[in-house]
């Protein structure tokens, strides 16, 4: 299995808005966050740039900058896991996350469409760097499917308003959560059902999870052959 070594230390430079913990709902605030560090520190201290105090902007720029990407405590790690290890579910993930690709199951419990996102962000650095980067989030969408006739051919199947239910995993390259059965392997692994989708009904990712992943292993425990979104723009 790929593990997070080298590389990873790489991918610290990509996905900053995953490290800072602030923003659950877009990935765009630390963008504006840091904007107003940029700006506001020479001007809210009433300093004029100068060459004298280019010098300490400069470092308390880097220590800004720095401290994110560092992290590694569990509140700055992802806007989805607390400092326990919970998992919390995504929102509005369909709108906020790239599509990675679906599957479609046609038939048992599991039927239907599997819908699978990620942030852009996890998709651009896995793009670079062949890996899922530290704090990346994985979620999968489970779709009861209709069939009907339509222009395009007999029995169309199609996704449907029923959701069945969502996985979700978050990668965790520095085994943060040692001793919490829903993390491991890399991974957090939690189970959301609809009718209680705050909370995490899964609660040992070995006894509910693991097993049906190790074809994966090569991979991360990813089915990552059917995400295109991964692997390139076309
Ligand atoms: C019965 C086997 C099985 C179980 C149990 C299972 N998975 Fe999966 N999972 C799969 C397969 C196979 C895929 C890809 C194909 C599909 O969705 O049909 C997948 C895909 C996923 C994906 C999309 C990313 C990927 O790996 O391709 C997530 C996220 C996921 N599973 C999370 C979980 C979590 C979390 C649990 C436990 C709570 C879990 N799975 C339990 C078999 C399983």
């Amino acid at each position: 299995m790929v593990r997070l070594g080298v590389k990873h230390a790489r991918s610290g430079l990509l996905p900053v808005p995953l490290c800072t913990g602030k923003d659950p709902n877009g990935l765009s605030t630390l963008m504006a966050d840091s904007g107003s560090y940029l700006t506001s520190y020479p001007y809210s201290q009433g300093i004029t740039m100068n060459n004298s105090n280019k010098f300490p902007l400069v470092i308390i720029l880097g220590l800004v900058l720095t401290v994110p990407l560092g992290a590694s405590s569990a509140e700055t790690f992802s806007p989805y896991v607390d400092t326990e290890g919970n998992i919390s579910l995504p929102q509005d993930f369909r709108l906020r996350m790239v599509h990675l690709g679906s599957w479609f199951v046609p038939e048992g419990d599991a039927s239907g469409f599997h819908d699978v996102y990620t942030e852009a962000e996890s998709a651009t650095a896995y793009r670079a760097i062949g890996e899922f980067p530290d704090g990346a989030t994985l979620v999968k969408e489970l779709r009861a499917s209709d069939s009907a006739d339509y222009t395009t051919g007999k029995g169309v199947h199609s996704a449907s308003t029923r959701i069945k239910q969502w996985f979700v995993m978050v990668k965790d390259a520095k085994e943060r959560f040692t001793g919490n059965p829903t993390w491991g392997d890399g991974w957090g692994w939690a189970l959301f059902k609809t009718d209680a989708p705050e909370v995490n009904a899964s609660k040992s990712y070995q006894a509910d999870c693991l097993s049906c992943h190790i074809p994966a292993t090569e991979t991360d425990l990813v089915y990552i052959h059917a995400y295109p979104t991964l692997s390139g723009a076309r």
